[in-house]
């Protein structure tokens, strides 16, 4: 379907096609003085410059051709030259009823999908996901879930850090400890173990251990730079060693992104694209792209428009190891080869960004790319804890985001509790709280714009009023309940009503609003918009909710139609949560 806006915007450009004028001056869009109007035009102020009129003459000429419109229920020129408008509200119902018989609500599928790859997650074999992991795993996975629904085709990928130092590190440390281990012996040449020699939580000590000596203790640093070395050169041991490295936190990894419903299609991580590397080496030297400079192996990515100096891409260390850059690039040679993307988006930290101007402008200079594929970064702003201080644990340690989630969870779950809900079990309570927490996590996050730090406070975003997750899901529950009481007192299925009051009419304009919604979330990859359109339903449908006797209203068509119109809302509400990630309970 087309967006609402565009619909009545043909009305408006007809309109002033017929009163002698250009038809995009008829752009409308939603009122900013919701007191006089619903919805408003402006072109005939830019119309007056064009045609040198005085803009309330063009204005109201172009009202008057809007008088026979079906779409309108009020037209006004007003001073200096706005055009004022409402919608129709059976108008309005038609296009409401229509969304709710379309697929996905009305949004169309796009003329060409695009094949888009998402790099988001981000984590790093061996560590802990903490509070840091939070945002790009929150945020890709929205923007994933958008584009997905905005009709494209998205592969998800988590790109381990899988490769680096961190390996060599905590081979090293194993060695330490461990060194009878059958790993370490140069002359073994039989099957290793299948069962790793060690688990989760022992690996989780070991390489914050191994990265902390590395600082004080050359000889040890010297010690993983060579383990890493000998690792990536294919060592038998080592790489065994590594793959029980990869495997336990990989299983681990996965158990944590489950929980906060955050789901890749790839796990693929630098190492995958190690033997592409040599030569995409290769083809840069061929190309005469790639030259030594201080030892290492770089390509020109400078550009005369650079207000400051970016530096050369590294693409081989001076010992001919691969870094950062080198894995980012191979990764998009792979990309390119296995799926032609027409966009690759980056959600990542946006303190890398200076990498990934480096590594997009690298990989088109030397044609890894095509000239039209989109690289495109999007960088998230830090999650600070109070005070705007870095997130840590009461005794300063960096916050495991489980830990979070568990204290999060806890305190629904004490709320539940004591309001003394005697109808929920305590199975249903739990499940509860947990949902209830991972909405209040996610959308506290996504509710910001993205690139902006953000504070991350646990008393305001569990809050069960304002702009808040658990807000949204009161909401969500309070209409399910409505609808359970209507269906027990054997209510009947009615049609959407014609809206009859200002309160339904904010209802109906809001679903109005939802194609135009998901293409703005997606052209801006931006799910805050969904988090406001969500907010702004959720305010509406509580007016709604408080001004109107729904159960009790006496006339039995009114009634169904109440409901009618409360269920179209939250199938959308439901819709929307689910592209920010997060499920309402069904009751609270
Ligand atoms: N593992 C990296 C880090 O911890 C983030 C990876 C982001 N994605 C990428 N393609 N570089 O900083």
């Amino acid at each position: 379907m087309k967006s609402f806006l565009t619909l009545i915007g043909e009305e408006v450009a007809s309109a002033f096609e017929r009163a002698g004028y250009e038809r995009d001056l008829g752009r409308v869009g939603v009122s900013n003085r919701p007191d006089l109007c619903e919805y408003q035009c402006n072109g005939a102020m830019a119309g007056a410059k064009r045609y040198k009129k005085n803009p309330m003459e063009i204005a109201s000429a172009v009202a008057e051709e809007l008088k026979s419109s079906k779409a309108f229920s009020m037209v006004e020129a007003a001073a200096p030259g706005f055009i004022n408008l409402n919608a129709d509200p059976a108008y309005i119902r038609d296009y409401a009823a229509g969304m709710q018989k379309s697929e996905r609500f009305g949004v169309e599928k796009p003329e060409k999908p695009e094949m888009i790859v998402i790099d988001y997650g981000g984590p790093n074999v061996a560590k802990p996901l903490h509070v840091g992991h939070l945002r790009p795993a929150v945020i890709g996975e929205s923007i994933k879930r958008i584009a997905r629904y905005a009709g494209h085709t998205v592969i998800g990928d988590v790109h381990l850090g899988d490769w680096g130092m961190p390996m060599g590190q905590i081979i090293t440390e194993l060695q330490v400890r461990k060194p009878d281990l059958v790993y370490f012996d140069d002359t073994y040449e039989g099957d290793y173990p299948e069962e790793p020699p060690f688990d989760i939580s022992e690996l989780e000590e070991i390489y914050p251990h191994a990265s902390g000596r590395c600082k004080t203790d050359e000889e040890y640093k010297a010690k993983a730079l060579q383990a890493t070395k000998e690792l990536q050169a294919g060592r038998r041991g080592y790489r065994a060693l590594w793959q029980h490295i990869l495997k336990v936190s990989v299983t681990d990894l996965k158990r944590n992104y489950k929980r906060l419903d955050v789901d890749f299609d790839l796990w693929m991580g630098e190492s995958d694209v190690d033997d592409l590397i040599p030569a995409m080496v290769q083809d840069m030297k061929d190309k005469g792209l790639a030259h030594i400079s201080e030892g290492a192996l770089v390509v020109d990515v400078t550009e005369e428009s650079d207000k400051k100096e970016i530096p050369p891409c590294m693409v081989l260390k001076s010992d001919g190891a691969a870094n950062y850059e080198t894995t980012d690039l191979a990764t998009l040679v792979w990309r390119e080869r296995e799926y032609k993307p027409d966009k690759v988006l980056y959600v990542v930290d946006k303190r890398q960004e200076l990498h990934f101007v480096q590594v997009f402008r690298c990989a088109r200079k030397c044609g890894i790319v095509r000239d039209d594929t989109g690289l495109e970064f999007i960088g998230f702003g830090t999650m600070n804890g109070p005070g705007g201080k870095p997130f840590k644990t009461r005794d300063g340690g960096v916050l495991r985001l489980s830990q979070l989630l568990d204290d999060i969870a806890e305190s629904m779950y004490e709320r539940i509790k004591e309001a003394g809900r005697e109808d929920m079990s305590d199975e249903e309570a739990k499940e509860t709280a947990e949902m209830t927490a991972l909405a209040a996590l996610k959308y506290g996050d996504l509710s910001n714009q993205a690139s902006k730090d953000y504070i991350f406070d646990t008393e305001r975003f569990t809050a069960s009023e304002g702009d808040t997750g658990p807000y949204l899901l009161y909401t969500m529950a309070r209409i399910r309940s409505i609808l359970r009481k209507y269906e027990a007192e054997g209510g009947k299925q009615g049609e959407l009503p014609v809206p009859a009051d200002k309160a339904q009419k904010a209802i109906y304009m809001d679903m109005a609003g939802f194609v135009q919604m998901i293409g703005e979330a997606y052209a801006e990859r931006a799910p805050h918009r969904v988090c406001a359109y969500l907010y702004q339903l959720s305010n509406d449908l509580n007016s709604f909710y408080h001004e109107t006797k729904i159960l009790t209203e006496e006339d039995q068509e009114k009634r169904a139609g109440y409901i009618a119109l409360i269920a179209a809302a939250l199938r959308i509400m439901e819709e929307s949560i689910g592209l920010l990630g997060f499920k309402a309970p069904l009751r609270m």
